[in-house]
């Protein structure tokens, strides 16, 4: 067991590590890279890449005995009683396209050697660097969140009707996936819906108040471990979309202030049992009833 001297040495030692991190991000973006293809359009670039071995490589300095578990395929030293999970660049499809938003996201679960392989842990420290915006996310179990130094707290919102909220979707199997019904939903519920293309980021963001919340499907370890300890130290709550506990290999994940989630987990039933579905027009019907007052083209037979 690690002492409790160590222990506060997690962040900011992490901290510095997501700090050389964004910078070489900082310079991918500005040289430019190339985009190669995981998947249908799952993007990978040598940044990402190149940023997880820096960061596999910074982690076995300053942590030996620490385990990594990264997005590119880092998998060492598994059977360590503390983890890391690392997402070196959460936001890939924005970073590819220029957009500067993305980030750093690093994780630290406690795996005691009496748990079972296929449970969680307990996660016990977070970071997550911005380094667009110089902004660095980060959370000790127990003693809070931070943005910069300062401490952050989750918004006082009480309705999601207030609620700027935020998702989005995965990059592989899209065909079946159900959230552009939720997207909706949420949009016509709320100031509106955001998807800003960064997992991590939307996570930071429900923690320091600039979100009321944030849903998505089929995240990966990877993307929530930090942003889960940043929400619930900064005073928000994060479950399954059925509002039971938030598993890291859950594949749903429900974040918020605390103060909407009984509504929006109300919601989600809802949703899921086929009630509460606002009917949307189709594009024909749209074009029809364009057409019939006269404006627009009118929809083929
Ligand atoms: C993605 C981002 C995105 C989310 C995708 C993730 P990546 O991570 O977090 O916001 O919608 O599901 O895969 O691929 O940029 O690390
Ligand atoms: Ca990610
Ligand atoms: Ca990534």
């Amino acid at each position: 067991m690690t002492d409790s001297a160590t222990q506060f040495e997690w962040v900011p030692k992490a901290s510095v590590i997501a700090r050389e991190a964004g910078a070489r991000l900082r310079e991918f973006l500005a040289q430019g890279v190339e985009t190669e293809y995981k998947g249908d359009v799952d993007l990978v670039t040598v940044a990402d890449r190149t940023v997880e071995k820096l960061i596999r490589a910074r982690l076995g300095e300053v942590f030996p005995e620490h385990g990594i578990y990264g997005e590119e395929g880092t998998r060492d030293r598994l059977d360590q009683e503390y983890r890391w999970y690392v997402d070196p660049l959460d936001g890939t499809t924005n970073f590819a396209h220029g957009i500067p938003h993305f980030c750093v996201s690093m994780g630290l679960e406690h795996r005691p050697s009496t748990l079972q392989p296929d449970a969680d842990g307990t996660i016990v420290a977070a970071v997550i660097y911005n380094p667009m915006l110089d902004e660095l996310f980060t959370a000790e179990r127990g003693r809070g969140a931070s943005l910069n130094g300062k401490p952050m707290h989750v918004s006082p919102i009480r309705d999601l009707a207030e609620s700027l909220v935020a998702t989005g979707f995965p990059s592989r199997k899209r065909h079946d996936n159900p959230n552009v019904h939720f997207y909706h939903e949420f949009t016509l519920r709320s100031h509106g819906v955001r998807r800003a293309g960064s997992a991590a980021l939307d996570l930071a963001y429900v923690a320091c108040g600039r979100f009321e919340a944030f849903w998505e499907f089929n995240l990966n370890p990877w993307d929530t471990a930090a942003g889960f300890l940043l929400v619930e130290e900064s005073g928000g709550r994060i479950s399954d979309f059925a509002g039971g506990p938030f598993r890291l290999h859950s594949r749903e994940v429900l974040a918020s202030n605390g103060r909407v989630h009984d509504e929006l987990v109300q919601l989600f039933g809802e949703m899921f049992a086929g009630r509460n579905l606002t009917p949307i027009p189709s594009p024909r019907e749209f074009a029809e009833r364009r057409a019939a007052r006269g404006q627009g083209l009118k929809a083929e037979s």
